[in-house]
């Protein structure tokens, strides 16, 4: 499914912010698209359970993220990846432990997110979006394999179809998102200890729109940006990983003296 914000509806929005700048309504902002929900994400089976011969889920629980304040994405995939850990953090307290970057006050960006993960002290991996070379998506694949196969959940930044990058004006690769999911699990028709991502690996995450796991194909993953205002195209999909950049942040734990 092909994806074109309306105009109304970034109109609607952008009335929401009380900084909102005269022409915020052209600006593209970090909020579910009108129209798209967690039933048009799981068109074509993505929400059926797969039975594949090899699998690590983190154990972690879906549902939804607060709307309000540009949406609060990056709050809630950090709340679910980290209670995969065994803690529990309001979303409001993930955007209090960081400073504003460019968003509705602290929403979680790229730019804010170290910031916040270090803060709530948690042992964490973030893809290095700044030095790896571009394009990122194999070394962004093999890092996210990587982690799932750890059973760590992963917040990551994702493109929708159809929106126009960056958001909120920022700088590439900052803004080169419009929202941010847990990650939870992988499916495998090859061993685990196999580091390689094969084309039908499958990743699993969550929406933070509904009770539902999408299941997505590595291949598929990848979506196309021609570069600075212009639209992402995903395919058939709604939402892709960003090419030229990856983002993603792995939580491995706790920063404490004591392991949990
Ligand atoms: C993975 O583990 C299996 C079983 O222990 C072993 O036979 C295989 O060689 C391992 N593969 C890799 C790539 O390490």
């Amino acid at each position: 499914m092909r994806y074109t914000v309306p105009a109304s509806f970034l109109l609607a929005s952008a009335s929401i912010a009380a900084d909102a700048s005269p022409n915020a309504a052209e600006v593209s902002q970090m909020v579910w698209p009108e129209g798209l929900t967690e039933e048009s994400m799981c068109q074509g089976g993505l929400c059926e359970n797969q039975d594949m011969p090899y699998e690590r889920i983190a154990a972690s629980q879906p549902g939804y993220q607060w709307n309000d304040a540009g949406g609060y994405c990056g709050s809630w995939a950090t709340q679910r990846a980290v209670l995969s850990k065994g803690a529990w953090i309001s979303q409001q307290q993930v955007r209090d432990a960081t400073s504003p970057c460019g968003g509705n006050d602290n929403e979680i960006l790229s730019c804010n997110i170290d910031e916040a993960w270090t803060n709530l002290k948690l042992d964490y991996d973030g893809f290095d979006f700044e030095s790896q070379p571009i394009p990122q998506t194999d070394a962004y694949l093999s890092w996210l394999k990587g982690h799932l196969v750890k059973g760590d959940a992963v917040a990551w930044m994702i493109l929708w179809s159809g929106q126009t990058y960056p958001i909120y004006d920022l700088t590439p690769p900052a803004g080169m998102y419009g929202h941010v999911e847990p990650v939870i699990g992988i499916q495998s028709n090859h061993p685990l200890n196999d580091t390689k991502v094969y084309d039908d690996d499958v990743i699993l995450h969550y929406t933070d729109g509904g009770v539902n796991t999408v299941h997505r194909q590595a291949s598929t993953i990848a979506g196309t940006w021609e570069g600075e205002g212009e639209k992402a195209d995903c395919g058939d999909y709604d939402y892709c990983i960003s090419n030229p950049w990856g983002f993603g942040w792995a939580v491995q734990g706790f920063n404490d003296e004591k392991d949990y």
